[in-house]
C-alpha cells in the first residue's frame, strides 16, 4: 500500500488546543490522538524521563494533502507559543502512513442534524432541503464533534421562533453563534475568555458568513447591552454557569431565555436550578441526553 509523509506533533496535553489551532493554519486539518498520563514505573519501565503526570497529545498532519508541502521543523516550532516550558517539550517527528489511513479517520467526522441545523465538514457535500449549512473543521476547540452538551442547545434553540440578539457565552468555535445566526437571530455575538478559542469562533463565523461580534471576556465581564433582550447560550461547566447567573442578577437587565447546558444531570442540575431561583428565574424546559441535562432558563413569573 501506498505511503504518504506526515508530520507527527506531540505537545503536553494542556496546549493540545492552542497548539492545534496555530498549526492547523501552517499544516492542514489533523487527527488526534490523546494519550493519558503514565504511572512513574511504566514510565521508568521504557526509560522515560518525562514527568509522570504528564498527559500528551500527538497531533498528526498531512501537509502534502493539503498544499503546505514540506515545511521544516523549524517553521513548526516558531508557529508555537513561546512559552520555554512548551518548546522544550514539543517532538516533532515525520511519520509514513499507510495510503488511505489519513482518509479513514474522516470517516468520523460525518455530517451531524439537530433539528434544521446541519453541521459538517468541508469534505462532505452540503445538504440539499431546507437544511442549514455549517461547515467546521474537526481537530480544533471543543464543539466540532457535536458533543451531547451543544446537540442540546441547539435542539433548544430551535423550540422558540427565532429572532432577537443571541449571545453565545463560552463560545469555543463559535458553532452555537453560527446556528443561532444561520436560524435568523441577530446581532449575534459571542465571548470566550481563552483567546485562542475567540480567534478560532471568529474565523469560523467569518467562514460560515455569518456576521457576529466575538470578544475575549470572562463570563463574569458579559456586557448589560449584550444581555438585554437575548437568547443568551451557555454550554459551559458547572461553575462558569453559576458565575453566569450571578452576573445575569447582578445585571438586572430583562433577556428573553437561557439556555444551559454542560451541567450533569442529578445533583448539578439542582444546583442550577436552586441558583436560579435565588435569581429570580425559572426553569422551563429540560433535555437529558446521556449524563447531561440541558435547560431552559427564563425570568421567573413570565
Ligand atoms: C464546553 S465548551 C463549549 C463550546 C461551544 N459553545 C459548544 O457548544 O460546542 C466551553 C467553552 O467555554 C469557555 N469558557 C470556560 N469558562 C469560561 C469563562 N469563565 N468565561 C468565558 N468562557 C469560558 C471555554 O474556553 C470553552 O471554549
Amino acid at each position: 500500500m501506498a505511503s504518504d509523509p506526515a508530520v507527527r506533533v506531540s505537545v503536553p496535553t494542556v496546549w493540545s488546543e492552542v497548539c492545534g489551532a496555530m498549526l492547523l493554519h501552517l499544516l492542514g486539518p489533523f487527527q488526534q490522538i490523546d494519550e493519558d498520563a503514565r504511572p512513574q514505573d511504566d514510565a521508568h519501565l521504557h526509560g522515560d524521563a518525562r514527568p509522570q503526570e504528564e498527559a500528551r497529545t500527538h497531533m498528526v498532519f498531512y501537509p502534502f494533502r493539503h498544499g503546505a508541502g514540506f515545511v521544516p521543523d523549524e517553521e513548526i516550532l516558531a508557529a508555537l507559543p513561546e512559552d520555554v516550558a512548551l518548546r522544550a517539550s514539543v517532538g516533532i517527528e515525520r511519520v509514513l502512513v499507510p495510503g488511505g489511513w489519513e482518509e479513514g479517520w474522516k470517516e468520523h467526522f460525518r455530517p451531524i442534524t439537530v433539528g434544521r441545523i446541519c453541521v459538517r465538514p468541508p469534505w462532505e457535500e452540503p445538504p440539499t432541503g431546507d437544511l442549514l449549512d455549517i461547515v467546521l473543521t474537526p481537530g480544533l476547540a471543543f464543539g466540532t464533534g457535536l458533543h451531547a452538551t451543544t446537540r442540546g442547545v441547539l435542539e433548544l434553540l430551535q423550540r422558540e421562533a427565532p429572532g432577537g440578539p443571541v449571545l453565545d457565552v463560552g463560545t469555543g468555535t463559535g458553532i452555537l453563534a453560527i446556528a443561532a445566526g444561520r436560524l435568523g437571530f441577530f446581532p449575534v455575538r459571542a465571548l470566550d475568555n481563552d483567546p485562542q478559542a475567540a480567534e478560532v469562533a471568529r474565523e469560523n463565523t467569518l467562514e460560515n458568513g455569518v456576521e457576529a461580534q466575538v470578544k475575549v471576556l470572562d463570563v463574569s465581564q458579559v456586557p448589560a447591552e449584550w444581555v438585554e433582550g437575548a437568547t443568551i447560550l451557555a454550554n459551559l461547566m458547572l461553575e462558569p454557569v453559576l458565575a453566569l447567573i450571578d452576573r445575569l442578577a447582578a445585571l438586572d437587565v430583562d433577556f428573553r431565555r437561557l439556555i444551559v447546558s454542560g451541567i450533569l444531570m442529578g445533583e448539578q442540575e439542582a444546583i442550577v436550578e436552586e441558583a436560579a431561583s435565588r435569581a429570580e428565574l425559572a426553569v422551563t424546559e429540560r433535555v437529558h441526553e446521556a449524563e447531561w441535562a440541558g435547560l431552559v432558563v427564563v425570568p421567573a413569573g413570565r
